[in-house]
C-alpha cells in the first residue's frame, strides 16, 4: 500500500462545501486582497493564539521578514537563529542587510541550545531567532531571560508549529513577534502561500501593518519602505473555514505520534531521544513535558553513516512517502560560505542533518497505513541496516 508523506486532498475535500461556500463569498465580494475576509481571520487567529494582534501575510517567510524590517534591523547588526532550521529563517535576515549569526541546536528536542546561543552575543547582536521546529516549542524562557540580560528583541519562527503551547501558552506571544506559514502542508494548510504575524506591541503592529503595504500612509505617501506582503481575500476565507479544526488536527497528529513511539519503542535497537542512547540504531522523537507539541513532523534520527539514506530508499521502494528535514545545516550552505561558520563549531547540527528523516504523520493517516510504515521500518531494522 502507498503511504504519501502527507494527503492534502484528504484534508480539504473533507471540508470541501464549506470551502466552496467562502470561496462564492469572495468571489461575490469583489474584494480579493486584504480586506472584511482577512479582517475576520486575523481576529480569529489573534483569540486562537492568545494575542493582541494578528496580520495576515503573503507567506511565512514574508512574516519573518517584515518583523525583521518592523525591529529596524540592518546593516551592521547580527541576529542570531540556529542552523538545523528552514533556510528562510537566515535568508531573511540577510535580505536586511543584516548578518545571521548561527547557533546550535539540542539533539533530543531538534530546537536551539540557549546557552550555545548566549556565547555567540555581540555588541552587534540585536536580535534572536529561536524556531519552533516541527511543531514543538523552543525553550522560550531561556531565550526571553537571554534577550532581557543583553537587550535582544525576539522573533519567534513559527512557521511550524501553529498552536503548539509552552506552560499552556501558545507560540506567536513570547516574543515580539511571531512569524507563521500556512504552506499546504503545514498543521494549518492554505490553498497557495499564506502566512501571519503576531505581537502583543501596539506600535509594533502598526509598523508592521503599514511595512506589509509599502509603508504607505495614508495611500502613495511613503515615511519608510515597505513591501507588498498582503494576505489574500481568497486564502483568510478558505483558511478561516479550517482554523476550527486545527486543534482536532493535531490531537489526531498526537495520536499518530503516540501510536509510532509505542510500536517502535518496543524495537531492539531502539531509544528515545530523551533517555540513554549512544548506542541505539534509531533514535525517536518525543514531546518535552510542559509543551503541547503540534506534531507537524515525525522525525526520527538513524545514527551510522549512510544509515538515514538507506531507510529513505527501503521505504521509498515501498512506496512510503519521507523527507529530510533538513540535508544541509545552514552553515554549510554555499550561499553562507563567507560568514565562515563550521561543523566543528556546530557538531550537533551537522550531525543531525546526516541522521534526520520524517516519515507520514498528516492526521487522516489511516491505521492501515500507519501499520504499513511501523511494518516498513521494523523489517528494515530487522535485516540489521
Ligand atoms: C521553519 C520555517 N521557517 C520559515 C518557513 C517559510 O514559510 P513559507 O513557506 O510560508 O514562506 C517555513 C516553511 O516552509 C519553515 O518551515
Amino acid at each position: 500500500m502507498a503511504v504519501p508523506l502527507f494527503d492534502t486532498k484528504a484534508q480539504n475535500l473533507a471540508l470541501a462545501p464549506e470551502l466552496q461556500a467562502a470561496f462564492a463569498r469572495v468571489l461575490a465580494s469583489g474584494q480579493f486582497i486584504l480586506g472584511a475576509e482577512v479582517q475576520q481571520f486575523e481576529r480569529q487567529c489573534a483569540e486562537h493564539l492568545g494575542v493582541k494582534h494578528a496580520l495576515g501575510i503573503s507567506s511565512g517567510t514574508d512574516a519573518i521578514l517584515l518583523a525583521l524590517m518592523a525591529l529596524g534591523i540592518g546593516p551592521g547588526d547580527e541576529v542570531i537563529c540556529p542552523s538545523f532550521t528552514f533556510f528562510a529563517t537566515a535568508g531573511c535576515i540577510t535580505r536586511t542587510g543584516a548578518k545571521p549569526v548561527f547557533c546550535d541546536v539540542h539533539a533530543d528536542n531538534f530546537n536551539l541550545d540557549v546557552a550555545d546561543a548566549a556565547r555567540r552575543v555581540t555588541p552587534r547582536t540585536k536580535a534572536i531567532m529561536p524556531v519552533h521546529l516541527y511543531g514543538q516549542a523552543a525553550d522560550m524562557a531561556a531565550v526571553n531571560e537571554l534577550a532581557r540580560l543583553h537587550g535582544l528583541k525576539v522573533i519567534e519562527d513559527a512557521a511550524q508549529a501553529v498552536g503548539a503551547a509552552q506552560g499552556g501558552k501558545r507560540v506567536g506571544g513570547f516574543g515580539d513577534f511571531g512569524a507563521f506559514s500556512f504552506f499546504p502542508t503545514k498543521n494549518l494548510g492554505a490553498f497557495g502561500d499564506a502566512g501571519l504575524l503576531t505581537t502583543n506591541d501596539d506600535a509594533l503592529a502598526q509598523r508592521a501593518t503599514l511595512l506589509r503595504n509599502h509603508g504607505a500612509h495614508p495611500k502613495y505617501y511613503h515615511q519608510f519602505v515597505g513591501g507588498n506582503f498582503r494576505l489574500d481575500a481568497v486564502q483568510a476565507a478558505l483558511l478561516g473555514v479550517k482554523l476550527p479544526q486545527l486543534d482536532g488536527y493535531a490531537h489526531r497528529r498526537a495520536a499518530n505520534a503516540a501510536r509510532y513511539t509505542e510500536h517502535f519503542a518496543k524495537l531492539p535497537g531502539v531509544a528515545a531521544a530523551n533517555a540513554s542512547n549512544a548506542d541505539a540504531r534509531l533514535i525517536l522523537p518525543y514531546g518535552q513535558p510542559g509543551n503541547g507539541h503540534t506534531w507537524n513532523q515525525y522525525t526520527l534520527r538513524l545514527p551510522g553513516a549512510g544509515r538515514r539514506d538507506a531507510l529513505r530508499e527501503w521505504l521509498a521502494a515501498r512506496q512510503i512517502g519521507t523527507e529530510i528535514y533538513y540535508p544541509v545545516p545552514l552553515h554549510a550552505q554555499v550561499c553562507f560560505a563567507s560568514l565562515g561558520q563550521t561543523d566543528a563549531d556546530l557538531p550537533v547540527s551537522a550531525r543531525l542533518a546526516n541522521e534526520v528523516i520524517s516519515i507520514p504523520i498528516f492526521p487522516e493517516l489511516t491505521m492501515a497505513q500507519q501499520d504499513e510504515v511501523i511494518g516498513a521500518v521494523t523489517e528494515f531494522l530487522a535485516a540489521g541496516r
